[in-house]
């Protein structure tokens, strides 16, 4: 049984006072809810200090992007051993990350091996843009993406795979549930074909994309789909909250039927 993951991407949002208002606003409704990893990613500059907000609770912490050398002379960024002082995961090839900050595949790929390298679990974004998704190419941009994500990679079940078509993040248009799951899916058979099936079927895979409250249950009453990487949302401690909570009910509904 795969554990329910909800993670918040804050994005460049909160100045680290902003950051310590919004984890006391949620820190102790989230920390009830059980049965769910739950997972928040601010920006760095507010890490040291969510840290120790968050010591002693159930709720982790992620950063949302790193460089892939452990230390030396690249100014203004931010290492692997770094961050696993202070974090559990790191978001890696966002689609934010792709697309102003120039990251490809290749970047990506040694992102994850350097962030598995310091003990840090990945949490990679694929997702097709709408021009591709419009021509039926979802599946060919997402395969790409995972093959060369993950190219030489040992097998892991600390990866955990977020599916974020690009038309759907920050639009408010959301996939469906049954679209999100259809990928989800055929990147768990990606997975298995690259390592094995008993590894693929660990991974944690979620869906990203204008999720809210209003829609969550849609994409976590599917099984493929084990939960969600969550943005604008996350900004929001009862939006998230409800969000970490529905997936809680929901799973613990589908695992005891
Ligand atoms: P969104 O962002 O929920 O605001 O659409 C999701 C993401 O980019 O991870």
């Amino acid at each position: 049984m795969r554990t329910p993951f909800i993670a918040g991407n804050w994005k460049m949002n909160t100045t680290v006072t902003e950051a310590e208002q919004l984890v006391s606003e949620m820190i102790e409704k989230l920390d009830e809810i059980e049965g769910v990893e739950k997972v928040i990613c601010p920006p760095f500059v507010s890490l040291i200090a969510v840290n120790m907000m968050l010591r002693g609770s159930s709720i982790k912490l992620g950063a949302q992007n790193m460089y892939f050398e452990t230390a030396g002379a690249y100014t203004g960024e931010i290492s692997p051993l770094m961050l696993s002082e202070l974090c559990e995961f790191v978001i890696l090839g966002h689609s934010e990350r792709r697309r102003y900050f120039g990251e490809t595949d290749e970047i990506v790929n040694r992102k994850v091996k350097a962030a598995l390298a310091n003990r840090l679990k990945p949490i990679l974004c694929v997702g097709e843009g709408l021009a591709d998704n419009e021509a039926g190419k979802t599946k060919e941009v997402v395969h790409t993406q995972v093959m060369a994500g993950l190219q030489g990679v040992q097998p892991s079940h600390d990866l955990v795979v977020a599916y974020e078509p690009v038309w759907a993040i920050g639009t408010g248009k959301a996939a469906s549930g049954k679209q999100a799951a259809d990928t989800i899916g055929f990147i768990r058979d990606i997975l298995a074909e690259l390592w094995n099936r008993t590894i693929a079927q660990d991974v944690r895979i979620l869906y990203g994309g204008s999720v809210t409250s209003a829609n969550i249950a849609e994409f976590v009453s599917h099984p493929e789909i084990d939960g969600a990487l969550v943005g604008g949302a996350s900004l929001k401690a009862k939006e998230f909250v409800s969000i970490v909570k529905q997936t809680a009910e929901i799973k613990e509904k589908r695992s005891s039927q």
